[in-house]
């Protein structure tokens, strides 16, 4: 067996030994503690959040009642990628996610870039969902024990307040539960996502009794421009499922259980977003939930005559959901980053990755649950939200792109999941990514671009010269 990288240089592509990270859960490795049923409880509690909470409204301002076919545009071009991720992810079961898949198909360079741009995709999304968190349990403490906290310790600068501590909060007890362990956050993850899929359901149950056909004309008020748009933005629902790929090393049948966690939980998502939105227009006209902070509060007060109570279980909902988000997000992330600093490719590194006892790697849990939670306290970043997707699309595409180039440059690796169609599948699920990327702001694409080159210059300072699979590299 190859136990050196395959070519030298920013194209040195991870193979062999660099691959196999933790085989069999022994030695320096991340401890094999979640099940099929884990991490699928993984991919969902990663994705239902403020996206169908608070995104939702946003979206629906732009394309009116056919949020509909948006959400299911932005499904269709997740599943797609998450075929891709499936295959990659069950034939290279190591942590690190897009970033490994990338480093043992395209090269280092184009895997430096893929992890430099999931530090931004994780890190601010855990920032921004911690933020609409903080929101809903102002209000829901206002809501039910008339509670009025000052806004100076709810809100950020720059939205009158002096710092946002439920935000930062919630942030720092993620940390402390993921520094207790995977086991014990994936349970706790578990009993998070049964709770939210319970209130979504309510909602649509809800939803479904109070129903007016009538607010669905007309349908795409904003044409079809403005659906697609919709989709862009609302592609911030589904992130998330990805994350289930990071957990490579820590599952314990990666092989079988990666796929089901990954597709198994995309289509229960696409599935619930599609009935909620339907729900959501049923219960009340598309320009009432346009712009509602709480759009799913504001539908059922005034959409379902329930009184008070069904609006709070929503915010109560909304509160569960965004919870598990931050903790599976939050998860991914030090488990990329993990990966990058395994692979020398960080400076610091090698203090950084160290394990806990608990093989958890805790400096980085600590390093980014301080900044996440500094973020999250300080800076109003809702309008990152697109920066997120940017970043996402960005790292789905490539991984479309690995597929077909290992397909080609490594025939008789063992897939135990494959793409069917490829390259056509593939293909379609990278078209769609940079279709939906056209479609975000030009300040998005500049924010991105500034922020992959602050990337390039570390690697080019740093990660090039301190690369371990560049060291292994022939000359
Ligand atoms: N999909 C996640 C959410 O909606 C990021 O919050």
């Amino acid at each position: 067996m190859a136990t050196v990288a395959g070519r030298s240089g920013i194209f040195a592509r991870k193979r062999g030994k660099h691959l196999q990270g933790n085989q069999d859960g022994a030695g320096g490795g991340l401890k094999r503690a979640v099940g099929a049923l884990d991490l699928m409880a993984l991919g969902i509690g990663g994705t239902i959040g403020t996206g169908i909470f608070v995104i939702i409204g946003e979206a629906i301002d732009l394309s009116g009642p056919a949020i509909i076919l948006s959400f299911a545009l932005a499904g269709i071009t997740c599943v797609f990628s998450a075929l891709s991720y499936s295959e990659l992810a069950a034939a290279i079961p190591v942590s690190g996610s897009a970033y490994t898949y990338s480093y043992a198909t395209l090269g280092e360079l184009v895997a430096w870039i893929i992890g430099w741009d999931l530090i931004i995709e994780y890190g601010f999304s855990v920032s921004t969902i911690a933020v609409g968190w903080g929101g809903y349990l102002k209000d829901l403490l206002d809501s039910v024990f008339s509670i009025s906290l000052p806004t100076a310790i709810t809100s950020p600068p720059g939205e009158g307040g002096t710092v946002n501590l439920f935000a930062a909060g919630l942030v720092i007890a993620a940390m402390f539960l993921l520094l207790a362990g995977v086991r014990e956050s994936a349970r706790a993850n578990t009993v998070l996502v049964l709770t939210k899929l319970t209130i979504l359901l309510f909602f649509i149950v809800v939803g479904i009794t109070h129903f007016t056909g009538g607010h669905f004309t007309p349908f795409t008020p904003h044409g079809t421009g403005g659906t697609v748009d919709a989709a862009a933005l609302i592609f911030f629902a589904y992130i998330g499922f990805d994350a289930v790929s990071t957990t490579g090393e820590e599952a314990e049948n990666p092989q079988r259980d990666l796929p089901i966690g990954i597709i198994g939980s995309l289509v229960l998502v696409t599935i619930v977003y599609i009935l909620v939105a339907v729900a959501a227009i049923g219960l009340v006209p598309a320009d009432t939930l346009a712009g509602a902070d709480a759009p799913l509060t504001e539908a059922i007060r005034s959409g379902a005559g329930l009184g008070p109570w069904a609006g709070d279980i929503m915010s109560i909902g909304a509160l569960v959901a965004i919870t598990s988000v931050v903790l599976t997000i939050f998860y991914g992330q030090t488990r990329i980053f993990f990966s990058m600093c395994r692979d020398g490719l960080m400076p610091g590194g090698g203090w950084l990755s160290k394990l806990s006892p608990r093989k958890v790697p805790s400096r980085i849990v600590v390093v980014f649950g301080v900044l996440i939670a500094v973020m999250a306290a300080l800076i109003p970043l809702s309008e990152l939200a697109e920066l997120v997707n940017i970043g996402t699309l960005f790292a789905f595409l490539l991984v479309n792109i690995g597929v077909i180039v290992l397909r080609r440059t490594e025939p008789d690796m063992d897939r135990p999941f494959r793409v069917p169609f490829v390259p056509v599948f593939p293909l379609i699920g990278a078209g769609l990514c940079i279709y939906l990327m056209t479609k975000l702001q030009g300040e998005t694409w500049w924010r991105f671009g500034i922020w992959l080159a602050i990337g390039l210059l570390i690697y080019f300072f740093y990660g090039r010269n301190h690369s371990r699979v560049q060291e292994d590299a022939p000359q």
